[in-house]
């Protein structure tokens, strides 16, 4: 039987999923059947990972069970942090990330087949850790002591606190809460698929948040807010951004944080960060945010009727950098939110898992001679 090949297995359903849906058309995404926007207002990155890994919203009692759960899971041991101090302080964060999940496993037998609890466990322990490791990256690189996350804090105000060793305001973690939420998941894209490839060999659940991280660093994955910022900042002030944008339309130059391979309107999760990018450019005076408005003005005329729409990345980097962090932990960022999300995958996948093992089309040769070394 000759099967047709779909590069990039673009269309090509790999998994039955509840966790995560999207309507491109109608620009709407549901976490377990639940609209993203009303998640970003009500809820908080702590459901949302319950949510998404349990399959249902939890009761007070799960909840707070659920956090405190989190808050003992969120030190590190001190080898770890040892090893984290290890690596080259110019090493990209993502990198760091993942040596050090890889690394945290080899600390939590059984490696294989966990039950149920055990793998409910790691999970937990991973959605915990990964924000402690990102932050303690970045301390130890740029000359800081390491400090312990406090038990007090929400895991989005941990995260804050760890990177600027003092307590947010509520209105910072707040924001950077919902920018958890809204990238926890996003069905299956090149991570998620990624982290399923490998936790349907069975192997254990640090693999797969480690591969899924190695997929995630990808330039044609996570980051493309980098260059967004970039843009906006080499524009400079609003009355530069008609010749940049008319010069780039005019090249074919790809407007950086447009256009989605499944939203062909605004993404639904770029409007939420446009509210909270234009909270935060109000107490600024950084003018990226009113150069990102004529931008995406210019943009959505010349492109608006083709699908081409704000995505996650085009204000998501502004809100980042109001909120003090540096470009290269826009991504990190990413994952700190999305390990809940490849790990709901994780437990869906070892629910009913079956092997990955695709096939290919070989285009290679048959019946070739072996030459001799010395005769070729
Ligand atoms: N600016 C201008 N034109 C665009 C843009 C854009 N940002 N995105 C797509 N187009 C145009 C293409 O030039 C192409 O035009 P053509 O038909 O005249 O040749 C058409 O739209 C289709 O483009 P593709 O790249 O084939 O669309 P695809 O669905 O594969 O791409 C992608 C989606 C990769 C996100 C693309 O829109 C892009 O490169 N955007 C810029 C980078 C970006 O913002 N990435 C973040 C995506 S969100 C995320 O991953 C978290």
């Amino acid at each position: 039987m000759t099967v047709e090949l779909i590069p990039g297995l673009e269309g090509i359903p790999i998994a039955e999923s509840g966790v995560s849906f999207v309507d491109g058309k109608a620009g709407v995404l549901e976490y377990r059947g639940i609209n993203i926007e009303e998640l970003a207002e009500k809820s908080s990155f702590e459901e949302v990972s319950y949510l998404l890994m349990r399959g249902e919203l939890p009761s007070t009692s799960e909840l707070v069970s659920f956090q405190d759960e989190l808050r003992s899971n969120s030190r590190l041991k001190f080898r770890i942090v040892e090893l984290i101090k290890c690596l080259p302080e110019n090493g990209h964060p993502m990198d760091a990330l993942q040596a050090a999940i890889a690394a945290i496993g080899m600390f939590y037998p059984p490696r294989h087949n966990l039950t149920k609890e055990q793998r409910w466990e790691a999970s937990m322990r991973l959605v915990a850790k990964t924000s402690t490791v990102v932050a303690t990256f970045e301390r130890l690189r740029r000359g800081d002591e390491q400090i312990a996350p406090k038990p007090e804090l929400s895991l989005a105000g941990n995260f804050l606190y760890l990177l600027n060793g003092k307590e947010p305001d509520a209105i910072q973690e707040r924001i950077l809460d919902v920018c958890l939420i809204l990238h926890a998941d996003h069905t299956m894209n090149a991570s998620t698929f990624a982290g399923r490839v490998v936790g349907s060999t069975l192997a254990d659940p640090y693999c797969v948040v480690s591969s899924a991280l190695g997929a995630l660093s990808g330039p044609l994955h996570g980051g493309a807010n980098e260059d967004a910022m970039a843009l906006f900042s080499k524009i400079g002030s609003v009355k530069n951004a008609k010749t940049t944008v008319d010069r780039m339309i005019a090249e074919k130059e790809k407007i950086p944080g447009f256009g989605h391979r499944v939203y062909k309107t605004m993404d639904p999760r770029a409007k939420v960060l446009k509210k909270y990018a234009e909270e935060l450019a109000g107490k600024s005076d950084n003018p990226h945010f009113e150069i990102a408005l004529e931008v995406e003005k210019i943009a959505v005329a010349q492109y608006g009727e083709k699908g081409i729409w704000p995505n996650v990345d085009f204000y998501s980097g502004i809100v980042y950098t109001e909120l003090g962090f540096a470009t290269e932990c826009f991504t990190p960022i990413f994952a700190v939110a999305r390990v809940a999300g490849w790990l709901a995958h994780w437990l869906e996948q070892a629910e009913n898992n079956r092997l990955f093992r695709p096939t290919q089309k070989y285009v290679g040769q048959h019946g070739q001679p072996y030459v001799p070394l010395g005769e070729r």
